[in-house]
């Protein structure tokens, strides 16, 4: 038995993790946030008071990287040394720290190995897991393979509906800053071969996760 593999990758603002989670629900799978691990992550070093700006500190407090996800898509936490920070990765603070260890070799390969782990681990008919490199890194071989977009516009207005009390050009602007950074990383802007690309423009919330299980039925 081998679960079914979703892959979806996509920018900052796509959707990803909440169209992502709620496929899972409708598909009866689990769901895995790989930005969660990294944003995990990010606090940790942050946590042992290292210097973001240096690889090698950085790379130094992986062996003390004491995390938890929860993979089911009805109870979704994230735990880092036994502590629920689910809400605090999602601070500034924290969304500001992740590009510095996201680019860095050594962590990115610990956590490709942690959440090929976590999709081996399933003991569902299959799992959604949502980043930046699925479809192309951490399960190329998965039976289905999707590249989540919208246009910057779409993507922009839908941040800063979700973000309060700062304004949308300051949104916009951090939203595009992270894109930039992660696509020196990995791109996620074009969807390599074999991936469908799903645009969700013009989509509203519901049409995308049914999209998205309707691509999964079709694989089967
Ligand atoms: O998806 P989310 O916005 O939570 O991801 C947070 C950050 O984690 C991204 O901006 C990116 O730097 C990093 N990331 C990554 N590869 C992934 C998922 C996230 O580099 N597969």
């Amino acid at each position: 038995f081998r679960p079914v593999v979703v892959a979806v990758d996509g920018p900052a603002g796509s959707g990803k993790s909440s169209v992502s989670r709620a496929a899972a629900r409708a598909l009866g799978f689990d769901y895995q946030d790989t930005g969660a691990a990294y944003r995990a992550f990010a606090l940790h070093a942050v946590q042992e008071g290292v210097d973001l700006t240096s690889s090698a500190a950085v790379v130094a407090t992986l062996p003390t990287f004491d995390y938890e996800i929860g993979i089911d898509p009805g109870d979704h936490f994230v735990k880092v040394g036994g502590v629920d920070v689910s809400e605090e990765i999602r601070t500034p603070r924290v969304t500001a720290s992740v590009a510095h260890v996201a680019k860095i070799p050594e962590v990115r390969a610990f956590l490709v190995e942690l959440f090929r782990s976590v999709i081996a681990g399933s003991s569902k008919p299959g799992i959604v897991t949502e980043g930046r490199d699925i479809t192309t890194v951490v399960a190329p071989d998965a039976q289905v393979r999707i590249l989540l977009t919208a246009t910057e516009e779409a993507r922009m207005a839908r941040r800063s509906a979700e973000i309060t009390g700062q304004s949308a050009e300051e949104t916009a602007r951090q939203l595009s800053k992270r894109d930039q950074q992660d696509s020196k990383v990995v791109d996620f802007m074009t969807a390599a071969e074999g991936v469908t690309t799903l645009d969700s423009t013009h989509l509203d919330f519901d049409q995308t996760v049914q999209a998205v299980v309707e691509l999964v039925r079709a694989s089967a």
